[in-house]
This record gives structure tokens, C-alpha cells and sequence, in this order.
């Protein structure tokens, strides 16, 4: 059942090229320029003119959630909103007939997500699920859908379902924009040619597996750890920092990486691993920058960056090298060596993996 693999949680992380795959099939027709998506295209007028997007999630799917602000305001130029299903739920949030609300969510049966979807139909909100099981509750909740194809999700720790997430949501961030001509053909085209090799530039992520075995090794004792990223990459960032510490019980927290001077930065000694996502993309100057406020203060450095960087590899103790994409979809890529780094650490300590304390797969109590 483990299809060879020790664990659920490695079997689910080397599914995520096929599951990409599976989650665009059908849908995003990058020959044609088109993205076709019945739940978009049966409601396109909804998102259009909405006033504003509000993202409910727990989580993961929060993580996915953020990505998706990042998308959908870049792309489509909508105000969106990212919030905690369980915080929304409670604070007599200011909803409107004229905002769409997405909620995202692998098992489609959160309590918290649940009951911020049944608040947003009673204030006359249009909303949009994102779930990964076909005919859970969520999804039949929610006025419209569309699914990841990410299949069966069995590891406690979410991997498969988070990657095809942010796939379905830059489909419909990317759609958008084409509805309402907020991005220019080319940049829409490349999206869409990059989203199409998402798949197999995650084969090649998947590839620098025995190397990030060996970090592991080095920092599985670690008591604390920093994950560091900046524009699409600071939810990955954040992602990181929960795989680590759910399945490996280390203390972990993710920041933009920025923020480190505004108090994280106290934490760094020799003794403080950091990861850092430092593709060679937008924000490469910064990121390096804070690299090197890193490693004046003898931290030390675990970087993710775009194969054949030498500026980065020359400051780092490690690097981790993967294939670059658009700035957006190289949140998908960055993700994979984050999920290998928590998975090998967390053997090494000897946690159960698929099914850590005090975790359950599905939060059906809020
Ligand atoms: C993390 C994890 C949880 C879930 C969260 C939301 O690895 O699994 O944080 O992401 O409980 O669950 P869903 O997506 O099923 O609503």
C-alpha cells in the first residue's frame, strides 16, 4: 500500500509530479492560451466583479491560501484577503454579497473552514471551495468547486495536497487576469508554459533527495530552526516551518525574510540552522543581503537555490539546487526540498511520520 516507500509521507511527496499532472489535466490548454475550469467559467461574472476575495483556511491550506493572494492580486489585480477560518468565524467579519469567498481544504471536512463557509451563505456571499475529497463536506457546502487531483492524502503531514492546491489556485488566479486583461499576453502565455513543466522540474527537485538526507543528518538535533523566503516564497517559508516541527518535533518558525531584523535575528547563533529560499528571481539581492547578516552572526545556512548559483553557494554551509520557474510557480518547486528536509530529519529522531502525536488528519472539532 506504501507502494515500496517506508513511509505514506515519502510515497505522497514523490507523487507530487504525477499529481500536478493530474490536477491540470483537461484544464489549462496552454497550446490554445486557455484555461478552462467549470466551476470558473459557470460563475466567471461572480469573480469579476467581486470587490474583494476572502481566502478561509486552516493550516496548509492557509499556507496555499497565501500563495494565492500573492497570485490573484499580481495577476488578476483583486483585492484578496487571507484569513484563519477559525479567527473569521468568531469576529463578525464585514462580508458582502459582492465578495467571493474561496475555502481551501484537503479533507473538505475542517470544522473551522466549515462553519466560516456557512457564514459567508448567510451574509450572501458567492463561495468557492478548493477540496481534495470528492463529495465531503465542504464541497457540498459551497455554491461552486474545483478539485485538486492530488488522490487519497494518508500521511498526517500535508505535502500532495498542498502543491496541487497552489496548481488549481494559479489556474484560477491565471484565469482572471485573462478575464479581466490585468496581465499582459506574454507574461499569461509563459504562466502558462512554465505551470505545464511544473511537473517535471518537481522530478528534479525530487533529485537532490540524497543530499538533503546528509543535511538531516548534520541538524537532526537541532533544537530550533528559522525558514526564510520572501514574495511567493514566504508561505513556503511558513509551510516549511510547520512540516518540520509536526513531524520532527523541532521548534520551527517561518518568517519573511525581511522581518529577521525585526526581532528573529536576537535567535541566531552558531547553534540556529536557517533555511533560505534564495531563488535567483525578484528578491535575489535582498535575500542575499540577508544571508549575509546571517552569517555575520554565525548562523548557520541551508539554502534553496536556482541550479548553477554561485553568489548564494559561496555564503551558505549548504545549498539545495532546483530548477527556476516563473517567480509565482517556483513557490510549487521550493516546497519539495522543505517536505524531504522534515521527512528525512524526522526519521533520523525516530517520530512516527505518518501519524504524529497529537495530530489527527482531520480537525472535525474546532
Ligand atoms: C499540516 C496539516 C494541517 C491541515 C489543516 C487543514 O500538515 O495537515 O495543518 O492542513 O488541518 O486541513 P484541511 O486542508 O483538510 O482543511
Amino acid at each position: 500500500e506504501k507502494g515500496g516507500y517506508d513511509h505514506f509521507m515519502l510515497k505522497e511527496i514523490y507523487e507530487q509530479p504525477q499529481v500536478i499532472r493530474d490536477t491540470f489535466r483537461g484544464r489549462l490548454l496552454s497550446d490554445q492560451g486557455l484555461i478552462k475550469m467549470a466551476g470558473i467559467e459557470d460563475n466567471l461574472n461572480k469573480f469579476i466583479n467581486a470587490k474583494r476575495i476572502i481566502i478561509a483556511a486552516c493550516g496548509t491550506s492557509w499556507h496555499a491560501g497565501l500563495v494565492a493572494e500573492y497570485m490573484i492580486e499580481e495577476f488578476a489585480r483583486i483585492p484578496v484577503e487571507v484569513e484563519y477560518a477559525s479567527e473569521f468565524r468568531y469576529r463578525n467579519p464585514i462580508i458582502n454579497a459582492d465578495d467571493v469567498v474561496i475555502a481551501i481544504s484537503q479533507s473538505g471536512e475542517t470544522a473551522d473552514t466549515l462553519a466560516a463557509i456557512k457564514l459567508a451563505k448567510e451574509k450572501g456571499a458567492f463561495v468557492f471551495g478548493v477540496c481534495n475529497v470528492v463529495g465531503s463536506s465542504i464541497s457540498r457546502e459551497t455554491h461552486a468547486g474545483a478539485y485538486t487531483h492530488a488522490g487519497p492524502e494518508i500521511g498526517v503531514a500535508s505535502t500532495k495536497a498542498f502543491t496541487t492546491q497552489i496548481t488549481v489556485l494559479a489556474l484560477i488566479a491565471l484565469r482572471l487576469a485573462k478575464a479581466k486583461g490585468t496581465m499582459s499576453q506574454s507574461d499569461y502565455l509563459r504562466n502558462l508554459i512554465e505551470l505545464e513543466l511544473i511537473p517535471e522540474k518537481v522530478q528534479e527537485a525530487l533529485l537532490e533527495n540524497d543530499k538533503i538526507l546528509e543535511i538531516a543528518k548534520i541538524y537532526k538535533d537541532a533544537p530550533n530552526c528559522l525558514f526564510l523566503g520572501r514574495g511567493f516564497n514566504f508561505p513556503v517559508a511558513l509551510e516549511g516551518a510547520l512540516k518540520l516541527k509536526e513531524i520532527s518535533y523541532i521548534h520551527a518558525e517561518g518568517y519573511p525574510a525581511a522581518e529577521m531584523k525585526h526581532g528573529p535575528i536576537a535567535l541566531i547563533d552558531e547553534n540556529m540552522p536557517v533555511i533560505v529560499i534564495a531563488p535567483q528571481q525578484n528578491h535575489y539581492d535582498k535575500v542575499v543581503s540577508n544571508i549575509q547578516e546571517i552569517k555575520a552572526r554565525s548562523g548557520k545556512i541551508i539554502a534553496l537555490v536556482s541550479k548553477g548559483d554561485e553568489q548564494v553557494k559561496n555564503l551558505a554551509d549548504h545549498i539545495i539546487e532546483m530548477p527556476n520557474s516563473t517567480e509565482a510557480l517556483t513557490s510549487i518547486i521550493a516546497t519539495i526540498p522543505l517536505q524531504l528536509l522534515s521527512y528525512h530529519v524526522a526519521v533520523l529522531r525516530g517520530t512516527n511520520v505518518d501519524q504524529p502525536r497529537n495530530l489527527a488528519k482531520s480537525v472535525t472539532v474546532e
